[in-house]
């Protein structure tokens, strides 16, 4: 049964899509068999690795498209270790079914005054969900930062204030981050401190993860 970690946000342009695909490429290549889950029938990961993935951009990234099972479900049932669910905006419905089979749900938010009200809407869909299954372990993390985006303190504040976990690890806007959607992901590029930032990010959720239930032959967090 592998462990499901949800990539959510109700807004668009969050970077659902962008880190899910990197948290699979970093868990793939840190020995865990995972795959990321398209939840969109005609997503975005699902167009680019159908555009992409015979140039062998995408070798490390095992992709479930969504028309490749019925209900979500059956993705318990798999085979793999861990599986990434990237979900669209605006999937009110299908999201509270994907949170059920969730052990994780990743937020990601951009650190601006607006973003700060602009993940109430799936905060709400998330505490429906916590009613009903208080294990699954929720965090935001902040994406598309910089050092001068001085409010990213003032949304983790307020976020903590509300008992919601936000992660240590920040995503900064980084112009490789945008290529790596491309290109397969960061770990093709160059860029060091956007690889720094997904390890940090995808160790950082594994530990958490671990605490509850740990993967076998995990080299992840060694
Ligand atoms: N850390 C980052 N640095 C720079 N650009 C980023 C970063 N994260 C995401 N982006 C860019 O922001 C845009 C939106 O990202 P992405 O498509 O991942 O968002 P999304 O939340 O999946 O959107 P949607 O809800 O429409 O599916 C893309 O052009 C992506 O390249
Ligand atoms: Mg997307």
């Amino acid at each position: 049964m592998p462990i499901i970690i949800t990539v959510a946000h109700q807004k668009g342009g969050v970077g659902k899509s962008t880190l899910s695909t990197n948290l699979t490429s970093y868990y793939s290549r840190n020995e865990i068999n995972a795959a990321v889950v398209d939840a969109d029938v005609q997503g975005s990961i699902t167009s680019l690795v159908a555009t992409y993935g015979e140039e062998n951009r995408f070798h490390d990234i095992h992709l479930i498209p969504r028309n490749s099972f019925n209900n979500f479900s059956d993705l318990s049932a798999r085979e793999e270790e861990l599986l990434i669910i990237d979900t669209p905006p605006y999937l009110s419905s299908n999201l509270q079914e994907i949170f059920r089979i969730s052990d994780y749900i990743l937020i990601p938010t951009k650190a601006g005054v607006f973003d700060m009200f602009a993940i109430e809407g799936t905060l709400d869909l998330v505490e429906d969900a916590l009613k009903a299954h208080p294990q699954v372990q929720v965090g935001v993390v902040i994406n598309m930062t910089s050092k001068a985006e001085k409010f990213r303190h003032e949304i983790r504040q307020h976020l903590q204030a509300r008992e919601i976990d936000v992660l240590q690890a920040e995503i900064f806007k980084r112009i490789e981050f945008q290529r790596s959607l491309l290109n397969g992901s960061i770990f093709e590029s160059n860029d060091k401190k956007a690889i720094a930032e997904i390890t940090a990010l995808g160790e950082e959720i594994l530990a958490k993860l671990q605490e509850e239930a740990p993967l076998e032959n995990s080299q992840a967090t060694n």
